[in-house]
């Protein structure tokens, strides 16, 4: 696996396992991309009524998630019923999400909705400007933390601080998105970010550190 270190940081293997080390982690104590960890509320109907499946909407059936990070946005769309195409540029990430797939497609119970992924390597940009239509394109670019000494990000947001840093190439996304989808483009940004590129939001779901907002597409 590659030796580098990116700020301290380590991509490593324990017992099979792909993990992200942060300085001074001891092997097995590494960030693991593990879906089974997310808490679903049973069903797809009731995943329609949180914060990301509002903002989905209810007749999506497929959906690109073009900066598909660590998955959990890619799996709990999935979990919804839709046909999901993941896209990720950085290698360490995608290792872990391959890993989180690979863990998902092994588990009798949480296999249905991992067959609804597809994962992809590469940058956006371009993958989008060749993509056929989908239903939803959901874009979750980095953002700078904002500054507080007393909220430490958790560990997953530092891991991939450190090993992705911001996304500043990110504006552009949104209107190669919004000619792909075939009903909306999905932002999902901090509270305290600004919205992306500078279009007219549709509407935006607001929770307690998250948004959502929501661009009606072209067509
Ligand atoms: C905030 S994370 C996404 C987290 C994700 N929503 C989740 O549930 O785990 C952003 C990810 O998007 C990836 N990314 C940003 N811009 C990209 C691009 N143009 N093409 C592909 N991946 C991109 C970054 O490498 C990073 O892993």
């Amino acid at each position: 696996m590659d030796p580098d270190a990116r700020n301290g940081w380590q991509l490593a293997q324990h017992e099979g396992a792909v993990e992200l080390r942060a300085p001074g982690d001891a092997p097995g104590r590494g960030l693991r991309a593990d879906w089974s960890q997310l808490r679903l509320p049973d069903g797809a109907s009731s995943l329609r009524g949180q914060p990301l499946g509002r903002a989905v909407g209810s007749s999506a059936r497929t959906a690109i998630d073009a900066t598909a990070g660590l998955g959990f946005d890619t799996f709990a769309m999935a979990a919804m019923g839709v046909q999901v195409r993941a896209i990720e540029r950085n290698d360490w990430v995608l290792a872990l999400l391959r890993q989180a797939h690979a863990w998902a497609l092994a588990d009798a119970k949480l296999k249905p909705i991992a067959e609804r992924i597809t994962i992809e390597q590469g940058d956006a940009h371009a993958l989008l400007a060749a993509a056929q239509p989908v239903d939803v394109v959901l874009l979750d670019p980095m953002f700078p933390a904002k500054k507080k000494a007393d909220a430490k990000p958790p560990k997953a947001m530092q891991a991939l601080s450190a090993v992705v840093g911001d996304d500043g190439d990110a504006d552009a996304l949104l209107m190669l998105a919004l000619a792909v989808a075939r009903q909306r483009v999905v932002v999902k940004r901090a509270r305290h970010a600004p919205p992306l590129g500078n279009l007219q939001r549709a509407w935006t779901i607001e929770g307690k550190v998250l948004r959502f907002d929501v661009y009606r597409a072209l067509a």
